[in-house]
């Protein structure tokens, strides 16, 4: 059952922003990338989402789909993002497809709690190669066609005007908070998310020149989904929402319109920057 509009995105949106435009997302099936995505293709943006799970994706890229008439949503199931291959292929298809790549949303993770003891080297090794690796395999995989987004929106340094008004050649990384101050059962992930962190600067340094952005979004605990329900106990929860100063837990639609902002013309000078979802 897709969401209700108010449920995935604020109405302080104007339709049509992202005509023309395409988002290519990794980790798509899931509740908060796909939601993200949403957002956008509800605001005229075509998508291109990628999953593990041939059916779930293409259930949930039909999903998506219904947000806008005329959207053109592919989902592309069966793909690893730890093997570059397949990415490329993906990315192929979506440009062939849809015309070329705007935004990224560099979305796929692995998780689980586990104990340092319980954890194997094999097990540790899985979540680095899930979000390190496959979150550096989507930008590679990704970076030609988000280059040649990013230069139609560099500024002319003659004029000093943003030359032409628009947007394109931005990536996100979905990151977390965890690895700030650490967290038991969680240190594969901790590790993984600082090294994606770490990968969003350095490409918001070297392609900035180039027109690009790149930021992380690092939602907390968002409610109604998979991580939620498996990564924060029941008992835990009430303490939680007393330590966060709007007294709530996020919701998706908080991560989709931090997605549309840092997508949109509004986001234009804002790249290195992180969009912290919880008060640490
Ligand atoms: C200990 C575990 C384990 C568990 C798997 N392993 N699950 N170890 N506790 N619960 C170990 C396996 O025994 C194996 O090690 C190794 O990890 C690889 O497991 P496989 O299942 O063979 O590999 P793979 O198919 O690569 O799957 C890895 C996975 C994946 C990470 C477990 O299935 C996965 O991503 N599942 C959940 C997806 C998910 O939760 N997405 C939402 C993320 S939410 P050995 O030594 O036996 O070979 C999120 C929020 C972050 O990211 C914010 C945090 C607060």
């Amino acid at each position: 059952m897709p969401l209700a509009k108010n449920e995935y995105l604020s109405d302080s949106w104007k339709d049509g922003i992202f005509a023309n435009k395409v988002v290519f997302c990794t980790g798509g099936a899931g509740t908060i990338c796909s939601a993200q995505v949403r957002a956008l293709v509800h605001l005229g943006a075509n998508a291109c989402i990628i999953g593990r799970n041939v059916e779930k994706t293409e259930r949930v890229a039909q999903d998506i789909a219904t947000a806008r008439p005329g959207a053109k949503v592919i989902g592309i199931g069966s793909v690893d993002v730890r093997k570059l291959e397949a990415l490329q292929q993906a990315v192929e298809r979506c440009v062939k497809e849809l015309g070329g790549i705007d935004f990224v949303i560099a979305g796929a993770a692995g998780n689980f709690l586990a104990s340092i003891e319980q954890l194997s080297a094999n097990a540790f090794k899985s979540v680095m190669d899930i979000d390190v690796i496959g979150s550096y395999n989507t930008l590679k995989a990704t970076l030609p066609y988000l280059k040649e987004s990013g230069k139609k929106h560099q500024m002319d340094n003659k004029s000093l005007q943003p030359s032409p008004i628009g947007t394109g050649g931005r990536i996100i990384f979905v990151s977390a908070t965890i690895h700030y101050r650490g967290m038991p059962f969680q240190t594969h992930v901790s590790v993984a998310k600082a090294g994606i962190d770490a990968l969003s600067h350095s490409v918001a340094l070297e392609y900035g020149p180039r027109g690009m952005t790149s930021n992380i979004i690092a939602p907390g605990p968002i409610a109604q989904t998979e991580g939620f329900e498996r990564l924060l106990p029941s008992d835990a929860l009430e303490a939680y929402i007393k330590s966060q100063p709007l007294g709530r837990v996020g919701h998706v639609r908080d991560i989709a319109d931090a997605t549309v902002y840092l997508f949109s013309d509004t986001g234009s000078y804002v790249t290195g920057q992180t969009l912290v979802g919880e008060f640490i």
